[in-house]
């Protein structure tokens, strides 16, 4: 009987163009990938600095696993926290200039643990409606009151602030947004917390490594080191391998320690993977050629697609989402691109809003100036 109800739930899913599967990758990550045996050309992965199957991180892998086995065997309050995570932790604050960090083991749990631990049932969270489902789910946890603004509506905010009388104010946000690719507005959103005392909490999952100097991310971006910034960054994005840290005060780390579950409840990463990171934030601080490179193709893109019927969402960034609009046209499109060879992610909702369906192209300084042309010769052809 319930198999039934969620089979007819799946079925009407799939009616309304919105079932969602998997393919299998049966080579490395990469700008150019095969799928079921099958090579394409790849638009969408988040490995921004294409450093995902970097031979210099995986020797400093192997090496990390020879000398630290492959396991944590325990959380990071019992007796799983390493010498590489406090190591990687240390590198991590002092990049982006703030006295502490914390790794997770993911970006999702990091979103989790912060927003719990720091607000709670009397306390208000403000949120931007198109933040990344993992914000959203740690509104929810934390019991607070939500106020969610009009994306990048920074007057609906300050009103929300005023009828915002007691408790803490969190203000959460994506820094670059993860399917618009466009940069929030952080400064202005800072003098609006800052007038009003709330603290801001930033998910870079999307500029730490391309934004800012040295990849800094995006509070270097925006020149802006506030105390009451809590930062937080994904670590196999533009780092290429896996987890996540928050940055901030001390006090603030050593709450999370305290009172983040998703960080004292869990196995810690394995070690190795830390001793693979020290490695890629070396190579991300060394790598003013590859964000070049990759703004370069970014802009050529954007040129090579101005004269599509669709048009490509405002965005300055790796993430060049195409708008299309309606679901199925999404799925025919990134269908007709892949039988040409190329892999692009239609992206639907509940991921993005009804009506707003698009082909989520992101580029990676592996890429060539001519695979961008293959891309752009490819969208040009369907469109006519
Ligand atoms: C804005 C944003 N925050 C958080 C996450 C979650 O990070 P992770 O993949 O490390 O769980 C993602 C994507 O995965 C994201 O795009």
């Amino acid at each position: 009987m319930i198999f039934k109800q969620l089979q007819t739930e799946l079925n009407q899913r799939a009616a309304q163009g919105l079932m969602r599967s998997r393919r299998t990758l049966t080579a490395p990550q990469s700008s150019h990938i095969v799928v079921d045996g099958k090579p394409y050309l790849a638009f969408c992965s988040n490995d921004y600095l294409g450093l995902a199957n970097h031979p210099q991180l995986i020797a400093a892998l192997r090496q990390g696993a020879q000398q630290w086995g492959v396991g944590a065997g325990a959380a990071h309050l019992v007796s799983g926290h390493f010498e590489p995570h406090h190591l990687l932790e240390q590198r991590l604050a002092a990049f982006v200039g703030k006295p502490a960090a914390l790794l997770f083991s993911t970006g999702y749990m990091a979103n989790l643990g912060v927003v719990q631990a720091l607000a709670g049932k009397s306390d208000t969270v403000f949120a931007d409606k198109l933040n990344h489902a993992s914000l959203n789910d740690a509104m929810l946890l934390s019991r607070a009151e939500v106020k969610r603004y009009r994306h990048g509506d920074m007057a609906q905010l300050a009103r929300l602030f005023e009828q915002t009388k007691s408790g803490r104010k969190l203000v959460i946000t994506d820094a670059v947004f993860s399917m618009d690719g466009d940069i929030a507005l952080l400064r202005d959103m800072l003098a609006l917390c800052e007038q009003y005392d709330a603290w801001l909490y930033v998910d870079d999952a999307h500029g730490f490594g391309v934004l800012g100097e040295q990849g800094r991310g995006s509070l270097s971006h925006f020149g802006i080191p506030s105390e009451r910034i809590i930062y937080m960054a994904t670590l196999g994005k533009a780092a290429g391998v896996s987890g996540a840290f928050v940055a901030a005060e001390q006090v603030v780390i050593d709450t999370l320690v305290n009172h983040a579950n998703s960080y004292v409840y869990t196995t810690a990463t394995p070690p190795a993977l830390s001793s693979a990171l020290l490695q890629s934030l070396q190579l991300i601080e060394q790598a003013d050629n590859l964000r070049s490179r990759l703004h370069g193709l970014a802009a050529r893109l954007r040129s090579g697609l101005a004269d599509l019927p669709w048009s490509l969402m405002p965005s300055e960034t790796a993430i060049q989402p195409l708008l299309i609009g309606d679901n199925q046209r999404a799925l025919e499109l990134s269908a007709a691109l892949r039988e040409r060879g190329i892999w692009v992610a239609a992206i639907r909702p509940p991921t993005v809003p009804q009506g707003m369906a698009r082909l989520r192209i992101t580029l990676s300084a592996a890429h060539t100036e001519a695979d961008v042309d293959r891309l752009i010769g490819a969208l040009h052809e369907l469109a006519h």
